[in-house]
């Protein structure tokens, strides 16, 4: 007992200490539809995120230490971790799952799991796009409910609420204003078109194959 809570002490205090890093995404820049100007500023946006949870965690640690716990400012910055880091996280998968040729493999597990649940892939495409074109700043989100084993094409208004509780991200679109208003204008439509030109489907279907394999008894 002693073992282990000593090793959780340990884990806790690695982790307390390790700061997270921006990742490097210039591979995508000169993809068709993007302009290496929007991605730029999308990329120093990200930088942002990760800066802010690194500064905000600190912060909380320095505060909770000090006996600060309980203070209003403690609060404060324990809500506004959730908008910093998902901030950081979801523009990490946005990016990730970009860079592709826009084709999905029709042998893949997570085509025939569209297939199968919305009727064919062109059916959950337009639902995925109804979705992104929701009024509003926010994201499209297509998520797996490991309970249900079910996908589900989501609209999330901020960062830090509405997520699907236990839900898995497996393709996330960016569709707050800079993501595409300073090449697109109003033009949602089009730069919907354009992610879905670069969509790297193998990301995305191994991000499902991940998380669809371990629900399986
Ligand atoms: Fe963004």
């Amino acid at each position: 007992m002693l073992r282990y809570a000593l090793g959780f002490f340990m884990i806790c205090s690695t982790l307390s200490a390790d700061k997270y890093t921006a990742k490097d995404y210039t591979r995508l820049v000169g993809m068709q539809g993007f302009s290496d100007q929007l991605l730029q500023m999308h990329f120093k946006l990200y930088e942002g995120y990760v800066k802010n949870s690194n500064d905000l965690l600190a912060k909380l640690e320095s505060l909770s230490s000090s006996g600060g716990a309980s203070s209003y400012e403690y609060g404060a910055l324990k809500r506004r971790l959730r908008w910093e880091f998902d901030g950081m996280r979801l523009h990490e998968l946005y990016f990730d799952n970009l860079g592709g040729s826009g084709v999905i493999n029709q042998k893949s597990t997570l085509f025939a799991a569209l297939t199968l649940q919305f009727g064919s892939f062109e059916k959950w495409k337009s639902d995925f796009i109804a979705t992104g074109l929701v009024r509003g700043i926010g994201w499209a989100i297509l998520y797996y409910d490991p309970e249900q084993r079910r996908l589900v094409n989501c609209w999330i208004n901020e960062h830090d609420v509405g997520h699907l509780a236990t839900g898995r991200p497996i393709l996330i679109m960016d569709v707050f204003e800079h993501a595409y208003m300073p090449q697109y204008g109003l033009d949602r439509a089009q730069y919907i078109t354009s992610f879905f030109a670069n969509i790297n489907w193998d990301v995305v279907a191994s991000r499902y194959a991940t998380v669809n394999e371990s629900k399986k008894p």
